[in-house]
């Protein structure tokens, strides 16, 4: 990998570019992006310092490997233009693997919900090197998860090198092709439902008097270090609850408390309402 091209900028966008940039891992000069809105894109390349870039085509003359940063359903018609500027005729061919398109000799990696190996390989001729990666928000400050796809046509050399660049963005994680759909919805959709949770302990802290501007911090450091306390020692979380549940303690009515309102079920069920909702 030489040059990186974004194909969108938008959060998820700027935040890989950003991490990758931050921590070396690729200089600035060599990541290109082209995104519609002009003005937004050359905003926030003075910002991280990567080069706009005003067309397609442009970005796949620069870069070798491109990163695919627009949304899912943004996607067809982004591939209808890479085929048409392909054919300098502009006949509109269809976009199947049949049909050459500017991302032939690319690697392509997606990080677009949905759109996995065998999504793009209905679409795209096998000169295109394809990679599925889900990351999460928190990849924007250096802890998110990094979901691979392990089927993939990357060289293997190549595959490393785009696990080298991931890497400063937090954990990277092989996932079976049938499992990728779940394990997003554990990691895309989880930051907001821990959201809820750090707003929720924070409204009790401030119902028992603590100043709202701390509540927050207090509650996000505790359940991040929890977290981390886990991670670290790679202990059954049912095992760390014991640790702090004393026979006849504070700790203990606040699980049953938990339980009695079904917070399980309620996990579960916010899984569940994705894994139906994608069903659908
Ligand atoms: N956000 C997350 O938590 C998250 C997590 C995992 C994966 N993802 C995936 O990341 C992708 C981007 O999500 P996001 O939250 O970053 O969305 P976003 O903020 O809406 O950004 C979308 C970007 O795509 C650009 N775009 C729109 N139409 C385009 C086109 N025809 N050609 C090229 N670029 C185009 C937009 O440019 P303009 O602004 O100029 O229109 C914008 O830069 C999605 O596929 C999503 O599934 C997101």
């Amino acid at each position: 990998m030489q040059n990186l091209g974004f194909i969108g900028m938008g959060n998820m966008g700027k935040a890989l570019a950003t991490g990758f940039i931050k921590s070396g891992k690729i200089k600035a000069e060599n990541v290109f992006a082209y995104a519609p809105n002009q003005e937004k894109l050359k905003e926030n390349a003075k910002g991280l310092g990567f080069i706009p870039l005003s067309s397609l085509q442009e970005l796949t003359e620069k870069a070798d490997t491109i990163i695919m940063a627009c949304k899912p359903q943004q996607i067809d018609g982004v591939l209808q233009k890479l085929v048409n500027a392909y054919d300098r005729q502009g006949n509109g061919a269809a976009v199947t693997p049949d049909t050459p398109s500017l991302l032939d000799g690319k690697a392509l990696i997606s990080i677009a919900a949905g759109w996995d190996l065998a999504a793009y390989q209905e679409k795209l001729s096998d000169q295109v090197r394809i990679q599925f990666v889900m990351p999460n928000t928190p990849a924007m400050v250096g802890s998110g998860v990094m979901l691979f796809e392990d089927r993939n046509t990357l060289q293997p050399k190549e595959r490393e090198q785009i696990r080298d660049l991931f890497s400063p963005l937090g954990m990277i994680a092989e996932i079976p092709s049938h499992l990728m759909g779940i394990g997003g919805a554990v990691t895309g959709c989880g930051p907001a439902f821990v959201d809820l949770m750090i707003e929720a302990y924070a409204d009790a802290a401030v119902k028992y008097g603590v100043p709202r501007g701390l509540a927050y911090p207090l509650v996000s450091q505790t359940i991040f270090g929890a977290a981390k306390l886990q991670l670290a020692t790679g202990m059954h979380p049912a095992a760390l609850k014991d640790q702090v549940t004393s026979p006849g303690g504070t700790t203990i009515r606040g699980v049953a408390a938990l339980e009695e309102y079904g917070f399980r079920s309620a996990c579960i069920a916010s899984i569940d309402a994705i894994m139906d909702f994608k069903k659908s």
